[in-house]
């Protein structure tokens, strides 16, 4: 049985739920008002949630409120609806059905196979993998019953999380106690991030963010990166599998989990970190905006008013992309195109150029697109040619179009 540990607040952003419709099964438990956190928390996680009761539940918990906190229909009954296959649809959109709280009795249920409800006929009817978080007073989880419905259960590969011991309804003390809505949000994006491992083996170097060039001790140039895209690559490979290196310019961003996380500033210090990390990477994801100049030469002390205006000398910084070392055999390299104008045919060129495996393309002009923003339009332009365009969406579904990509032209490598 799987015990939760910790707590805390839910987690949000790009997560293993991010744009996933999670079924949330509601069944007759005193625990059932916790339900209302662990919509709320599924949501900030961002999954789409769908709010199906049994008739027990809806007594501990009102439908109406449900019907607020999802933004959907909140269904019992099996004919309440007017489509009369409510039960297929629910069962075929849900990428995970998630019952919580469950009782002794609905599990006795799905032991077997009854489906005098929706929320049983949904069971029946789904593919999507189930987890169960039970909540009952000890005496009902003890008993021989229910401990060989959990074991029949498990060995049907269904996912429990709790219960733990605590305090119980009844005022007494022992295992029952209902897991905590964010703890059992924290494990079900554990159990959800294991499938599919996509990444798995994988070493992956991200770059990501500005690089700034100093004038004097005070001041820099910049752009307006804000490393957004950058990140959503790195954490999503991360989810995949992946062990992924990112390098960054300075942004605003928090630090992602369990990725290692290179702090630079300049397109120098950049390329020395690139140079380093890249020889053993499979993939490599340049996504940071490097300054194309420098300051030739920097100010030692702050530069004072003169009245008569400034000029700076400017010289190229290095391509980091296009000077990279060779990487090992099959490693598959990625480049962005941050283009104003002939956006797919410039982007076609740098991909020749610089020797890259795929390019993105993205018009920094276009509304809801570059830098700053939380959303990207872009078109994936491979060695052969073949552009690809998904419409505009968040970042971090972008990352998974581009990942997926990089991941085809990897297949198509070793299938040849
Ligand atoms: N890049 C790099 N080093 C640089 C400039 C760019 O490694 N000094 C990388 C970027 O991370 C990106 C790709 O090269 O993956 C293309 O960047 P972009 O700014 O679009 O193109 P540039 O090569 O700078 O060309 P231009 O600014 O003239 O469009």
């Amino acid at each position: 049985m799987i015990v939760a540990t910790g707590s805390g607040g839910p987690p949000v952003g790009n997560t293993a739920l991010s744009g996933k419709t999670v079924l949330l099964g509601i069944t007759g438990s005193i625990a059932a008002y916790k339900s209302l956190t662990l919509l709320r928390d599924l949501k900030a996680a961002g999954a789409e949630v769908r709010v199906v009761l049994t008739k027990t539940a809806a007594r501990f918990v009102p439908a109406l409120t449900l019907q607020v906190f999802s933004d959907h229909p909140v269904q019992t009954d099996l004919f309440e609806s007017e489509n009369e296959m409510a039960h297929i649809h629910l069962a075929q959109e849900a990428d995970l059905v998630l019952i919580a709280p469950v009782t002794a009795h609905f599990m006795a249920k799905m032991v077997m196979g009854l489906n005098d409800d929706l929320l049983s006929s949904i069971l029946l009817a789904t593919t999507a993998p189930v987890i169960i978080a039970p909540a009952m007073d000890l005496g009902m989880w003890a008993h021989p019953a229910t401990q060989d419905n959990v074991s029949i259960l498990i060995k049907r590969g269904l996912k429990i999380i709790g219960p733990e011991v605590g305090r119980l309804a009844s005022g007494k003390t022992g295992m029952g106690r209902f897991s905590e809505p964010a703890n059992i949000l924290k494990q079900v994006l554990n159990i959800f991030s294991e499938t599919p491992p996509l990444m798995a083996g994988e070493r992956v170097l991200v770059t990501a963010g500005p690089t700034e060039e100093a004038i004097d001790p005070v001041r820099f140039i910049s752009n307006r990166s804000s490393g957004k895209m950058g990140y959503a690559i790195a954490e999503t490979a991360k989810r995949w599998g992946a062990r992924v290196v990112l390098i960054s310019g300075p942004t605003a961003l928090p630090e992602p989990e369990d990725v290692e996380l290179i702090r630079v500033r300049s397109a120098k210090e950049m390329k020395i970190a690139v140079e380093r990390f890249l020889p053993e990477s499979s993939l490599v994801v340049m996504a940071a905006a490097v300054g194309d100049y420098r300051p030739r030469n920097v100010a030692p002390e702050k530069i004072k008013k003169t009245g008569t205006g400034y000029f700076i000398e400017l010289e190229e910084t290095e391509d980091i992309l296009a000077e990279r070392p060779t990487g090992p055999k099959g490693q598959v390299v990625v480049g962005f195109a941050a283009e104003t104008q002939d956006v797919i045919e410039n982007a076609r060129r740098k991909l020749k150029k610089k020797r890259l495996d795929l390019i993105v393309a993205n018009d920094i002009t276009a509304e809801g697109a570059g830098f700053g923003v939380e959303t990207n339009i872009v078109h994936l332009i491979d060695a052969k040619g073949k552009v690809t365009s998904p419409p505009k969406q968040l970042k971090q579904h972008i990352a998974e179009h581009l990942l997926k990509a990089a991941l085809e032209i990897k297949q198509h490598r070793t299938n040849r």
